[in-house]
C-alpha cells in the first residue's frame, strides 16, 4: 500500500519502517532537512533498538525514502498517518497547533480520497476538529479521519509495533476502516485482535490506558513507602498480588516514579480534559501528586543518611534516562535527583550508557560525566542507582567497594537482593524494603 507519514519523531519513524517493513511503500515528511538528511543516509535520530537494522534494510530495497514536501508526501499516500508532535499547552491539555496546521495544509493539497489518521495522542474530539478543518477546503467525501493510538513501550517500540497487544482504530467510515483493516493485517497474524470502534472512545482508550498504568506505578509505590515504614518488603508484597491473575504481574515494580514524554504528559492532559468537561477526576488528580513526591523520595533517604548539607560529598548516579534501553530523558527521576543533590552541595557523577548527552546539554559543566559505570565511582561517598539498565545488575561489587570512600548504596529500582548486600557489607537503601 501507499503510505506516508508526517512527523518523523519517534512515534513516526518506527511506525514509518515498520509498514515498509511488511512491504508497504512508505514515504515519511519532515520539516527538518537536517533530520530528513540523517534519514537519508539511514541514520536514526533516536536511539531504538533494532530501528538502524530496520531503517537501512528498507531504505535500500527502496520501500522507505524521506523528504521535506509535504506536497510529495500527500500525492504519495493513500493512507496518510499524521504522528506530529502535542506538547502540553500552559492549562497541561494537549497543543494541537501542529496537528491542527498540518490538516490545514493538506486540505489545499489533497485532491483524491485519502485517509487521515491521527497516530499522535490526542485529547477526545480531535478527530472532529481534523475534519472540520480539512472540511474548510474539501469535499467530506475526499477524506476520512480516523483515530488510531500507538501503544509503543520506549526501547522496545519496534517490537511492540510488529507484535502488538491489540490495535485501536476509530472510525465510523466502512471505507477506512477496510483500507486500515488491509494495513494492519500482517501485524495481528497471531490472533491478536483490532478493535474497531467510534473516534471518541478510540482516543480516550489511549488516555485510559497511560492513566491506568501511571495510577498502578504510583499506587506500588506508596504500597512500598508504607511497607517500609512497616517493616514488610514490597517485592514480597508484588509478586504476592501480581500472581492473581484479575491483576497480572507487569507494571508494578515500585521505583523513583514513573516519566518519559508519554505518562506524565497524558496523565495531566486526561486531567484537563475532565475539568473541561465539568468532571473533577480525583484519581487522576492524585496520580500526579503522589508521582512528583516519588520523585523526590531518593533525595530525601540521601539526606536522611548524610545530613542536609552534602558539600564535599560525590555522589556516584548511575542511570539518566527515564528507563532503560533509551537516551530519553523527559521527565525523567535522574534530573530532579541531581538538582536536589547539587542544592544540598554535593558534587554528581554520572553514568548513563545512552543518556549522558542529554543530560550534559542541560547541566554542561555541572555535573561530571564519567566514561564508565566504575569510573563514576571514584571517590564517591555513595551509589544512587535511577535507571534499572541492565549491565547495573551484576557489577563487580568489590570494585564498588574500592572505589567508594563510604559502601554505601542507595537502590531507587531494587536491582540487588537484600541478602547479597547484607552480605557484602554494603549500607543498602532500597524502596519499599526493610534493610
Ligand atoms: C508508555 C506506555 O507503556 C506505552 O504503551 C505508550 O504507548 C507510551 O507510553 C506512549 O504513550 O507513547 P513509555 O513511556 O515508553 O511507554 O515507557 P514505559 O515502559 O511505559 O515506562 C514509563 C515509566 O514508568 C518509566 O519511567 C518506568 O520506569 C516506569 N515504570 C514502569 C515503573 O516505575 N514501574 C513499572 O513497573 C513499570
Amino acid at each position: 500500500m501507499q503510505i506516508t507519514i508526517i512527523g518523523t519523531g519517534y512515534v513516526g519513524l518506527v511506525t514509518g519502517t515498520c509498514f515498509a517493513e511488511t512491504g508497504n511503500n512508505v514515504v515519511c515528511v519532515d520539516i527538518n532537512e537536517e533530520k530528513v538528511k540523517q534519514l537519508r543516509a539511514g541514520k536514526s535520530p533516536i536511539y531504538e533498538p533494532g530501528l538502524d537494522t530496520l531503517l537501512e534494510r528498507n531504505i535500500k530495497e527502496q520501500r522507505i525514502r524521506f523528504t521535506t514536501s509535504i506536497t510529495e508526501g500527500v500525492e504519495h499516500g493513500q493512507i496518510i498517518f499524521l504522528a506530529l508532535p502535542t506538547p502540553p499547552g500552559k492549562d497541561g491539555s494537549a497543543d494541537l497547533q501542529f496537528v491542527l496546521d498540518v490538516a490545514s495544509q493538506l486540505s489545499t493539497i489533497i485532491t483524491d480520497y485519502k485517509v487521515i489518521v491521527n497516530k499522535s495522542t490526542v485529547p477526545v474530539g480531535t478527530a472532529e476538529k481534523v475534519a472540520n478543518v480539512l472540511a474548510l477546503n474539501l469535499d467530506r467525501s475526499l477524506f476520512d479521519v480516523v483515530s488510531n493510538p500507538e501503544f509503543l513501550r520506549e526501547g522496545v517500540a519496534v517490537e511492540d509495533f510488529l507484535k502488538p497487544d491489540r490495535v485501536v482504530i476509530g472510525t465510523n467510515s466502512e471505507r477506512a476502516r477496510k483500507l486500515m483493516d488491509e494495513l494492519y493485517q500482517p501485524f495481528v497474524r497471531q490472533g491478536n485482535p483490532i478493535f474497531y470502534m467510534d473516534e471518541r472512545s478510540s482516543e480516550m482508550t489511549k488516555y485510559a490506558g497511560n492513566a491506568y498504568l501511571a495510577m498502578r506505578i504510583s499506587f506500588m509505590n506508596e504500597m512500598a513507602n508504607l511497607c517500609e515504614k512497616v517493616g514488610a518488603n514490597v517485592d514480597m508484597v508484588r509478586v504476592g498480588i501480581g500472581s492473581d491473575s484479575r491483576i497480572g504481574k507487569r507494571f508494578l515494580f515500585p521505583g523513583v516514579g514513573y516519566g518519559g514524554s508519554c505518562f506524565p504528559k497524558d496523565v495531566k492532559a486526561l486531567a484537563q480534559t475532565a475539568t473541561e468537561y465539568d468532571y473533577d477526576f480525583q484519581i487522576v488528580r492524585t496520580v500526579m501528586k503522589v508521582n512528583d513526591r516519588q520523585k523526590t523520595i531518593l533525595g530525601k533517604k540521601i539526606c536522611e543518611y548524610y545530613g542536609s548539607d552534602l558539600s564535599g560529598k560525590t555522589f556516584a548516579l548511575w542511570g539518566l534516562a527515564f528507563k532503560p534501553e533509551t537516551d530519553d530523558i523527559r521527565e525523567a527521576p535522574a534530573l530532579e535527583l541531581i538538582d536536589e543533590l547539587l542544592k544540598a552541595g554535593a558534587t554528581v557523577s554520572a553514568f548513563d550508557p545512552e543518556a549522558m548527552d542529554n543530560v550534559r546539554r542541560i547541566y554542561g559543566e555541572k555535573v561530571h560525566f564519567a566514561e564508565s559505570m566504575y569510573a563514576a565511582l571514584e571517590g564517591a561517598s555513595g551509589l544512587v542507582i535511577v535507571t534499572e539498565w541492565s549491565e547495573f545488575r551484576n557489577p563487580d561489587f568489590d570494585r564498588i567497594s574500592d572505589a567508594l570512600v563510604h559502601p554505601a548504596i542507595f537502590d531507587g529500582r531494587n536491582v540487588y537482593s537484600l541478602e547479597k548486600m547484607e552480605e557484602l557489607g554494603f549500607y543498602y537503601e532500597s524502596m519499599g524494603r526493610k534493610t
